[in-house]
């Protein structure tokens, strides 16, 4: 099993490390490849995502991807910025399927901006499509108006588009996620002002009538955003577009007490996958040892689970994390009164630890049977 580790920037080479550190602990037959990729690839190779970092995701089975982006690369002609890496890793590798899951662990209750009981319990699934709308739509640029409000004057402008077979195949992927769930999906939408996303609700109903056995409901996305912090437990698998999904599973993130905590994964249509945190590079406390590397954590096992046919080893994983946060270790983000204060690396080797506790605690149990 080959898996690209791309750690970019800021925060993401110490989280990444941690997880790594627990892949490794693992012991499963796994190469590691690591390459530069954001900011750091356009330091050390003048481009975000050099063509070598590229080959090296298409040629692995997976990729672990860290967090890219930094102010200072904010003059840099867009081509060059850190963000591009990781759109251009989307696009190359196919990466339509994003899940984003927003659950709320019950020990990080308190840390929800929102009433506990409102969040208690929460485990949302937001499916955004992600290589698509009007991240890519073409054309887009600056000109001179020929038209509208002040024809002559300076304009720029992005091209909101999506073909049907984008839409049926995320719409599926969402039909089928919710199948393993509560059987029930909001596609979220904007189709009372946009074209785009009237044809958006057209297909998902059309392809909707293959699961009947699937509960859909459509919502315009400025009441979803609403409805999120609102009552966002009646929601299960919601199913988006590019830009909106961006918007709300930041949100939705947000409701579970820290983004710190959770994993995402972008798949194509083989299953291979790219998987990262929810959150960004954080270049404000990087370096720090204070970020939290759990989301990557989680990410790691999620990438075992989905791409690498290794449930068992990803079970071990999550459990190992509800482990230690049971235990109390907090990072600073997710801390609280009463709960004990660790770094990025001490979170990690504690994550260690648990996974080689339970191994150990299964094997005693296996030696006092026999
Ligand atoms: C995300 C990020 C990216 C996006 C940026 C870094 C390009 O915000 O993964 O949600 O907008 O998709
Ligand atoms: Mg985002």
């Amino acid at each position: 099993m080959k898996i690209a580790v791309l750690p970019g920037d800021g925060i993401g080479t110490e989280i990444v490390a941690e997880a790594i550190k627990v892949l490794k602990v693992l012991d499963l037959p796994f190469e590691l490849e690591e390459a530069k990729v954001g900011g750091a690839a356009y330091e050390a190779y003048g481009h975000p995502l050099p063509e070598a970092t590229l080959k090296l995701a298409q040629d692995a089975d997976a990729v672990l991807f860290g967090a890219v982006g930094d102010w200072k690369y904010d003059k840099l002609e867009r081509s060059l910025r850190p963000e591009q890496a990781i759109l251009g890793l989307r696009k190359h590798l196919g990466l339509f399927a994003n899940f984003r899951p927003a659950i709320c662990y019950p020990e990080l209750t308190h840390a929800s901006s929102l009433k506990p009981e409102l969040v208690a319990g929460l485990d949302i699934l937001i499916i955004r499509e992600l290589t698509g709308d009007i991240y890519f739509g073409q054309p887009r640029g600056r000109r001179v108006a020929v038209d509208g409000h002040f024809p002559g004057a300076e304009e720029a402008f992005d091209t909101m588009r999506y073909s049907r077979p984008e839409i049926e195949r995320i719409a599926h992927v969402a039909f089928q996620a919710a199948r393993k769930r509560s059987k029930r999906v909001t596609s979220v939408d904007k189709a009372n002002v946009l074209e785009t996303f009237q044809f958006w609700k057209d297909v998902v109903t059309e392809v909707h009538a293959q699961y009947p056995d699937v509960e859909l409901d459509h919502m315009y996305v400025d009441n979803a955003a609403m409805q999120l912090v609102k009552a966002p437990k009646k929601f299960d698998v919601v199913v988006t577009g590019n830009m909106f999904g961006d918007i709300l599973s930041d949100e939705a993130a947000m409701l579970t007490g820290s983004i710190g905590m959770l994993p995402s994964a972008s798949l194509n249509s083989a299953n291979k996958g790219l998987y990262e945190p929810s959150h960004g590079s954080a270049p404000d406390i990087a370096g720090k040892g204070v970020a939290n590397p759990l989301a990557t954590i989680l990410s790691a096992a999620m990438m075992l689970k989905f791409s690498l046919q290794q449930a068992d080893a990803a079970d071990r994983i999550e459990s190992a994390v509800s482990a230690v946060l049971a235990a109390g270790l907090r990072t600073p983000d997710i801390w609280s009164e009463g709960t004990q204060k660790v770094g990025t690396r001490e979170m990690g080797d504690a994550v260690v630890a648990a996974i080689v506790g339970s191994t150990a605690s299964t094997t005693t149990k296996t030696i006092t049977k026999s």
